[in-house]
């Protein structure tokens, strides 16, 4: 397994639509040895997430997992999980902020809406149908994966700018707000 290097906002492949993968594409060993270096990179980087455009692949792939995260201290487990091909539903209009950072945007936070409650339909490491609701700060973290598999960064989902802080101010003024 290998650490990835993570594209940073500039780079032109976080703004490209990804590219949907074929079953068969899924159980390449290519591919599969692509998942295993994601989710590597992204337990390297203490990410909650990482889409595949992220390490300069522009592939309908995204890693995710919350466990006790220095990044997002208290925040509600979600177990490792692979979604290939994700579409997302909102199940209702109802719509809450809160905090984001990005690995490709190091050292920045905002502040943004997300809907709260999600269907999601994707295709696991193995190319099984996925069908699952997802709440709260799992359907956040799923909302901005899929965001940059289609090209936006959670930049472009906040309200306005005035929450943008940088990590050290986060802490400072905003933290557990
Ligand atoms: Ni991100």
């Amino acid at each position: 397994m290998s650490i990835l290097q993570v594209a940073r906002i500039g780079n032109p492949v976080l703004r490209r639509a990804a590219e949907d993968l074929s079953r068969d594409q899924v159980v390449s060993a290519a591919v599969q040895k692509l998942i295993e270096d994601m989710i590597e990179t992204m337990k390297e980087y203490d990410g909650v997430g990482l889409a595949a455009v992220q390490i300069h692949e522009s592939k309908q792939i995204a890693v995710l997992e919350v466990e006790d995260n220095p990044r997002y201290p208290r925040k509600p487990r979600v177990p490792l999980s692979v979604l290939i091909n994700p579409k997302i539903t909102p199940l209702s209009e109802e719509v809450e902020e809160d905090w984001e950072g990005c690995l490709s945007i190091p050292d920045l936070r905002g502040k943004v809406p997300r809907y709260t409650s999600i269907r999601v339909e994707a295709w696991d490491r193995h190319g099984k149908d996925l069908n699952f609701v997802a709440a709260d700060f799992h359907a956040r973290v799923i909302q901005h994966e899929w965001d940059h598999l289609h090209g936006k960064v959670f930049l472009d989902r906040m309200r306005d700018l005035s929450t943008l802080s940088f990590l050290q101010e986060f802490v400072r003024y905003w933290a557990d707000r």
